[in-house]
């Protein structure tokens, strides 16, 4: 399969260029897209065939649904079996934007596109292109992260092309995204609610709307939980994860660099190829082979966007280990952290 690139102005909606993409998705293709958070990867969430070739495309397991993405709150209604006053009130915050939030099901989506479970997942992005998109294709578009199974996500369409080129019909080349890591997902059918999974909405602004949220256990897990404690399919797979092995150095800041110093010595020792994913503050301290900043300590929202570009950047380098740095949980760093962890595969060492 060819896989057309198309570029899109973000400012002008450029809508003949998303008209094809739209008929694409209607015809049961895949069409790649930029969001706020990371590019999805689209199919007609409505279409069982299209949404079996979005799994086969990223490799991905079948039981791990994706996110399905509407343009209009209306179009919820005939996806769930209800919406609850909170559904309500969260949607009129938050939507469009980085949140997802989970409903028990209605019985008018296919059972692949909800992996065979009572639940649906589903956001109102706030990207125009995505957005346009969904109203051209006219209907809701079911898109996890377009990249390969296991990858990091792709915060531009280089990264959608290097995981998918051949195995998709079209990218939407929009830029890079904006927050740069996956929505927040919040599970709104058990009482208390649950926030699954941390991400560009943070808890504390959820807090302020739904008091009783809770964070799952395995939001601030640093160690693999047992598939059964799982309430979201994809908290049990592997994920962002380079061909580097990954090590996670957390604790005081003075404490991090004096250990990943000591670690960098040790490895060089070996002659292991080692990458640093430092912070604009600390990363003069380092001297591996490869030394990279994810931005200032005291903006984690640009540590954010820059997180998974890195990853992938610091790999390309070619080493054999990569060591980051952890960062504070607050806000936008709780999500930071959780995708740090998950891509070190939980090796995580304690810095005192
Ligand atoms: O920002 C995002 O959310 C991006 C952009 C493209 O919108 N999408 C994304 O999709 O990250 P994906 O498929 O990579 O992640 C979806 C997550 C997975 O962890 C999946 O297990 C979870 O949402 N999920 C999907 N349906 C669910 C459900 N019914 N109950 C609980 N978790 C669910
Ligand atoms: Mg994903």
């Amino acid at each position: 399969m060819k896989t057309l690139m198309l570029k899109v102005d973000s400012d002008n909606h450029e809508m003949a260029k998303i008209k094809v993409a739209a008929e694409i998705i209607q015809h049961g293709g895949l069409v790649a897209f930029p969001t706020e958070t990371v590019y999805g990867l689209g199919a007609d969430a409505l279409n069982c065939d299209a949404v079996l070739r979005l799994f086969e495309a990223k490799k991905r397991p079948l039981d791990n649904p994706p996110i399905v993405h509407v343009a209009d709150v209306a179009e919820v209604y005939p996806l769930v079996a209800d919406v609850s006053k909170k559904a309500e009130v969260l949607m009129n915050q938050f939507w469009p934007g980085p949140l997802t939030l989970v409903f028990k099901r209605s019985i008018n989506i296919p059972n692949v596109t909800v992996a065979g479970l009572d639940t649906i997942a589903i956001r109102m992005p706030q990207h125009p292109v995505a957005l346009s998109l969904i109203k051209q294709s006219l209907r809701p578009i079911a898109a996890p992260s377009a990249n390969l199974a296991g990858k990091p996500s792709p915060t531009n369409a280089q990264h959608v092309f290097e995981d998918l080129n051949g195995r998709i019909d079209v990218i939407l080349d929009g830029g890079a995204t904006k927050i740069g890591v996956e929505s927040t997902v919040v599970d709104l059918t058990i009482d208390p609610p649950m926030l699954l999974r941390p991400g560009g909405t943070s808890f504390e602004e959820l807090k302020k709307v739904v008091f009783n949220l809770k964070l799952h256990p395995f939001v601030e897990s640093e160690k693999e939980l047992p598939s059964e404690k799982v309430r979201s399919p994809g908290m049990k797979h592997k994920h962002y994860a380079p061909k580097a092995e990954v090590v996670l150095v957390e604790g005081n800041i003075e404490a991090v660099v004096a250990k990943i110093k000591a670690l960098v010595e040790l490895y060089k020792l070996k002659a292991v190829k080692v990458g640093v994913l430092a912070t604009d503050e600390t990363q003069k301290a380092y001297n591996a082979d490869v030394v990279k900043s994810l931005g200032s300590r005291s903006n984690l929202f640009i540590v954010a966007q820059n997180l998974f570009k890195l990853l992938r950047e610091v790999d390309a380098d070619g080493v054999d280990i990569i060591v980051a740095e952890g960062v504070s949980s607050e806000g936008i760093g709780l999500a930071v952290i959780n995708r740090l962890r998950k891509a070190s595969g939980y090796h995580i060492i304690k810095a005192e």
